[in-house]
């Protein structure tokens, strides 16, 4: 699976150990998933295109180079929200295309339900976000929308991933690199990940 990329770092760890605590209550994990996210942009984003520009500083002309690559985060409703902030942050010039996936609580799966995209979807490179990185199924499912309207360029980053859900979405995919900070040991009955985190949209809305 050379399209997983797992992001390793000391201070992502820490962060999310706090952040799978049953006991992390939901201003703390929202301020996690903020953070992750963040951290984990910097791996995701370091092969974004850039131009080179003619600036002026206080002391002379010089040389710098800006960002060439039109981008388009495609946050997975719900959950995903709480990982916007912190990407559109790092990246405030992106537009945003929503894309929304609902559990069907008794066949586990996603069902699509809406997508708001930007006029020029096309020319983006998108950067889907999801926490939790599941069975795969929402993965695929929102690969395969945006493919067929026609978007060329596609990254995917979540938070925690279950290696069933990788491998399947790799066999399907294998040219969309996925980042995630976690590969966890399975999923259960109920296609939660193990051990997981819990219902990640829950968490950061504070519902159940
Ligand atoms: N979605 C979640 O929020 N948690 C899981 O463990 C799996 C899917």
């Amino acid at each position: 699976m050379n399209n997983v990329k797992l992001i390793k770092h000391p201070l992502i760890e820490h962060k999310l150990t706090i952040l799978r605590d049953v006991k992390t209550q939901p201003f703390q994990f929202r301020m996690l998933i903020d953070e992750i996210s963040y951290l984990m942009m910097f791996e995701a984003t370091r092969d974004l295109a850039l131009r080179e520009v003619d600036i002026t500083t206080p002391v002379t002309k010089t040389k710098g180079h800006k960002l060439a690559t039109k981008v388009m985060i495609c946050p997975i409703l719900r959950a995903a929200l709480g990982m916007l902030d912190s990407v559109f942050k790092l990246m405030p010039d992106a537009s945003v295309g929503f894309l929304g996936f609902q559990r069907n609580e008794e066949t586990a799966k996603a069902e699509f339900f809406y997508a708001k995209l930007p006029s020029d979807y096309a020319n983006r490179t998108a950067i889907i976000i999801d926490p939790m990185f599941a069975t795969g199924g929402t993965a695929i499912d929102a690969v395969k929308f945006l493919k067929d309207k026609g978007v060329r360029d596609i990254k995917f980053i979540s938070i925690i991933a279950a290696p069933e859900g990788l491998k399947r979405f790799s066999e399907v995919y294998p040219d969309v690199a996925v980042y995630t900070a976690a590969i966890d040991e399975c999923l259960n009955d109920k296609n939660y990940i193990v051990p997981g985190l819990g219902d990640a949209g829950d968490r950061v809305f504070n519902t159940n």
